[in-house]
Order: structure tokens, then sequence, then C-alpha cells
């Protein structure tokens, strides 16, 4: 049985760091230059990089992952199995066609957590960062439009609220926009209705962040300041040459600030309001991207709408943008806490599964659940050099997570040939592992982990430095 799945690869995520360097310590540069050689040795087993252009970001290493919150736990209750079943699916290039799933592209990639990617980039794709065309040559010929019109990466938060889907409304219902997706413009195999109705269910379920400086009726609370309560005003102020339009008018604070209709707003044709909350972390604005800050936003309307706005008001204006597109605790610190918590809810669609030895959701599980425990395996160095630190702990934490891809993997060949109860059975050690062991056991290997942010750091930073650029970009 190959080993791919554990294969140690460092050198696989996209490097763009080496304009964030600072001054590596001694130590851990002597770790850095210990993974490098890895680099070189490493078999390319996670994914076939090269499939897309030079200079693709995905910014997979990013420490921060946006906060994902759910609407079934925000209301005390558990994510139900075909909301798992979605997330899972969500996070597989394997429900992805050709060169996406070549390249092991999700959905997840680009909406991060079902929020945006503000810094991902595919040349020939992007025109800045956290934008993509969807209908470009790269992914899918047949939707290739010869234009490049590139939009941005919206966050799925609310989505339950934002119908018709894409940023001009073309398509009413979720589940035709996400079939579209798939089978359209990554050129993916036609999905189950399960996996379909896995990935509708998932994306309802997330919801915005809340926003304490919002009371009900999107109002702002009683802690606002001077300058914000200024910007409500003017926010539901009827604009001077249109009395019929406001701010408010179309981005409704009763509501969700935003009103399912598209509207011109001289920004190049009908485009669906966007909803303004948690829209702080939504940057670049405006379907295209065109914008980064809400100041220029508000110069937008401004000079389209002939508003006549002082200063004073544009300040106030954006003060108020900042409190109703708040989030609370918006990022989550990447870590095994957070990981282990996927792998325990992505796994959970397993137990359903195999009582009904529905292989089809086995095999997605075991792949998904199988990729994520090696992305953390690739997280944690196998050095056995003794002048790094915490040996033991690291490789003590390896082997167990060998023994967890090992397990899915039995579990996977025990449904295929139909012995139900002996999968179960793998499944409860599986289950058992990851709810007891493992996260005691990752939990001391993790000050010598990537996810410790001075290794983290020290090791991108060696890589951008040492190698030259055609080496990382052929990687
Ligand atoms: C390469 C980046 C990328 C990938 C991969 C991707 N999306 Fe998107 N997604 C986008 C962009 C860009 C848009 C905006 C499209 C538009 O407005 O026309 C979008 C829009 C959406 C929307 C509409 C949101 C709204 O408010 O209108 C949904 C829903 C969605 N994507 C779900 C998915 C699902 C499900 C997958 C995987 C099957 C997926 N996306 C994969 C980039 C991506
Ligand atoms: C006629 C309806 C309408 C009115 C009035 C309106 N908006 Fe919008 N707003 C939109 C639409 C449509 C977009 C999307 C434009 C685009 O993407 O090209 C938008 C985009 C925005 C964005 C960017 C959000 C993002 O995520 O990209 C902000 C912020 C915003 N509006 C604030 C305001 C403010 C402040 C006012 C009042 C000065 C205002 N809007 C008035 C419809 C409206």
């Amino acid at each position: 049985m190959a080993w791919d799945i554990l294969a140690l690869d460092f050198g696989r995520g996209r490097d763009t760091s080496a304009g964030r360097a600072r001054p590596a310590r001694i130590v851990l540069l002597a770790l850095v230059v210990a993974l490098l050689p890895l680099r070189a040795t490493a078999f390319p087993l996670g994914g076939d990089q090269t499939v897309l252009p030079a200079g693709t970001e995905f910014s997979e290493e990013a420490l921060a992952r946006p906060r994902e919150l759910f609407h079934s736990e925000a209301m005390g209750g558990r994510k139900s199995y075909l909301v798992n079943l979605g997330d899972l699916a969500f996070n597989s290039p394997s429900i992805l066609g050709g060169k996406a799933r070549q390249a092991e592209m999700s959905c997840g990639t680009c909406h991060v957590n079902g929020a945006s990617n503000p810094k991902l980039f595919v040349p020939g794709a992007s025109s800045r960062p956290g934008t993509f065309d969807t209908t470009s040559l790269i992914f899918n010929a047949r939707t290739f439009n010869s234009i490049l019109d590139p939009v941005r990466i919206p966050s799925l938060r609310g989505a339950r609220y934002l119908a018709p889907y894409g940023h001009d409304g073309r398509i009413t219902s979720l589940r035709d926009f996400v079939y579209n997706v798939i089978v359209n413009e990554f050129s993916g195999p036609k999905p189950s209705d399960q996996v379909l109705d896995g990935l509708v269910a998932y994306i309802n379920d997330i919801d915005f962040l809340p926003n304490p400086k919002l009371a009900p009726g999107g109002r702002l609370g009683t802690q606002a300041s001077v300058e914000e309560r200024r910007g409500e005003q003017l926010f539901f102020k009827p604009f001077p040459k249109q009395a019929e339009l406001s701010c408010a008018g179309c981005h409704g604070p009763a509501g969700t600030f935003n009103d399912q209709f598209r509207h011109d707003v001289g920004s190049g044709g009908l485009v669906k309001t966007p909803t303004l909350l948690n829209a702080n972390f939504n940057a670049p604005y405006f379907h295209d991207g065109r914008y980064d800050s809400y100041e220029q936003v508000v110069e937008h309307f401004d000079r389209v709408f002939d508003l006549d706005l002082s200063a004073q008001d544009t300040q106030d204006l954006v003060a108020y943008l900042n409190a109703v597109g708040d989030g609370e605790r918006p990022f989550d610190k990447d870590g095994v806490v957070l990981r282990m918590k996927e792998v325990l809810e992505l796994s959970s669609v397993l137990e359903v599964a195999i009582a009904a030895a529905d292989t089809t959701v086995v095999s997605l599980a075991v792949t998904g659940v199988g990729a994520e425990l090696r992305e953390l395996t690739e997280h944690i160095p196998d050095i056995r050099n003794m002048t790094v630190g915490g040996k033991d702990e690291r490789l003590a934490a390896r082997a167990i997570l060998k023994d967890l891809v090992l397990t899915l993997r039995r579990i996977d060949l025990e449904v295929a040939a139909g012995h139900i109860d002996e999968a179960m059975a793998e499944y409860r050690k599986f289950a058992q592992l990851v709810n007891f062991d493992v996260p005691v056991a990752l939990k001391k290997a993790e000050p010598w982990s990537l996810f410790n942010s001075n290794v983290h750091q020290s090791h991108y930073t060696a890589l951008g430095r040492m190698l030259p650029v055609t080496s990382r970009q052929s990687q």
C-alpha cells in the first residue's frame, strides 16, 4: 500500500510570503534548513500544482481562518448529517472536474470556511486578488466567453437570505446555482441528489457572525458613537435629487441590509444589492472588486447619485458601515483544536453512511477526511535531527495520524466488500482515537509544528528567500 497520503510535502503550499520576511531566529532557521531538503524529495502526490498558471495563489498557508458559524449550532442544536455531508463535499476536490480536481481545488479554496478568499489569485482568471472569472478557459472550455470578466468571490455567510444567486442574480435557486458551478464552471461529474442536497443544506446553514453593535431590527445599539449615529441618519435620508432612493431603501436594516433585487448603481449594469452584514471582511467591494474601502464606495454613490456629501458626511457614513459590517471574533487561529473539530464532524457522516452501506458517501468521507489528516501531518515536521526539539512528540503524533488513515482505509475496503459490521467496528476505533488519544498527542507536538507562528514564519520566509522563483512556481 502506498504511503502517498502521508507524504511529507512542505513545498506544496504556494509560497508568496517573501514580502513578509522578518529575521528568523537561529534555532528556527536550523529547523527550516533541515526541512528544505525534504522539498526536493517529496513526491507531489497531493495534487499536481502545475496545472494552474505560474503565480497562482490560494493563500492556504494562512494561520488565521475565517470563523465559520452554523445556524443549527447557534440555535443550540447540532449540525445534521446532511450539513456535515455538504461540508465534506464542499471541501472535496473530487466533486469538481479536470483541472480543479488535479490542482486540489475545492469550493472551500475560494469560499474559505464559507467566507471569501481575498488573497486568491489565478493569473489569467483574476484581475486582482479576491476575484475570479468563472467563465475563463482554464476550467471549462465550454463556458469560456473569450473575455476576462472576473468577479469578486462572495462570502456565503447568510446565503439563505441572498437569493437570487450570482452578482447579477441570474439563478433563483441555490440548488441550481450549485449544480451549475460543479458541472459547467468546473467540468465536474453530475453530482448525486444526496451530495447536492448536502451542499445546499450546508450553505444554507452558514450564518452571519453576530454583531453586538446592532440591536434587533438592524438599528445601532446604545453604545454607538456620535459619528456612527450621524451615519445612520444619513443612511435613511432620501437622496437629494431622487427622493425615492436612500441607502436604507436598498440595504434595509430591518432585513439583512439587502433587498434581493438588482439595480443599476452606475457600476456597469444590473447588479444585485449585496448585504452589508459582515461586509468588513468582504473587500474588495462591488461585483468586480473595484474598490478597496468603504470610502471609495461612498464616493461612488456620492458621484453617481449627486449626493453632495461633505467630508464629514462621508466619514460618518463610513463609520456607520464599519459598525454594521462588523462581526464577533471574525477569525479562528488555525491549530490542532480547529483541525480535530473538523475531522470529528466530517468523519461523523461515516456512522450513517456505513450503516446504510452507502459506498459513495463512505468513499467521499474517507478521501476527504484522509486529505484533512494528510494536511495535518504535513504541519508536523518529520525531522529526526537531534538539534530540533520535540522529536518524540512529533513522531508520536505522526504515528497516530498514520494509524487513523489506515483505519479509514480499512473502513472503505470493508464497506466495499459488504462487511458492514467489520466496517462499523473500525469506525468505532477511529472515533475513539479521534475523541481521546489523537488530540492529546497532537497538542504535545503542536509547539514544534507549523501551527506555531514562529516556526510557520521561519519556514515560509526561508522558502521565499532560498528558492529561485522558477523552482518555487514549478512545485
Ligand atoms: C475559483 C474560485 C471558486 C470556486 C472553486 C467556487 N466558487 Fe463559488 N463563487 C466564486 C465566484 C467568483 C462567485 C461569484 C460569481 C458571480 O457573481 O457570478 C461565486 C459565487 C458563488 C455563490 C453565489 C453567492 C451569491 O451570493 O450569489 C455560491 C452559492 C457559490 N459560489 C457556491 C460555490 C460552491 C458550492 C462551489 C463548489 C462546488 C464553489 N462555489 C466553488 C468563486 C468560486
Ligand atoms: C438603488 C439601490 C441602492 C442604493 C440606493 C444604495 N445601494 Fe449600495 N449597493 C447597491 C448595489 C446594487 C451594489 C452592488 C454594486 C456592484 O457590485 O457593482 C451596492 C454596493 C454597496 C456596497 C459594497 C458592498 C460589497 O460587499 O461590495 C456598500 C458598502 C454600499 N452599497 C453602501 C451603500 C450606501 C452607503 C448607500 C447610500 C449612500 C448605498 N449603498 C445606496 C444598491 C444600492
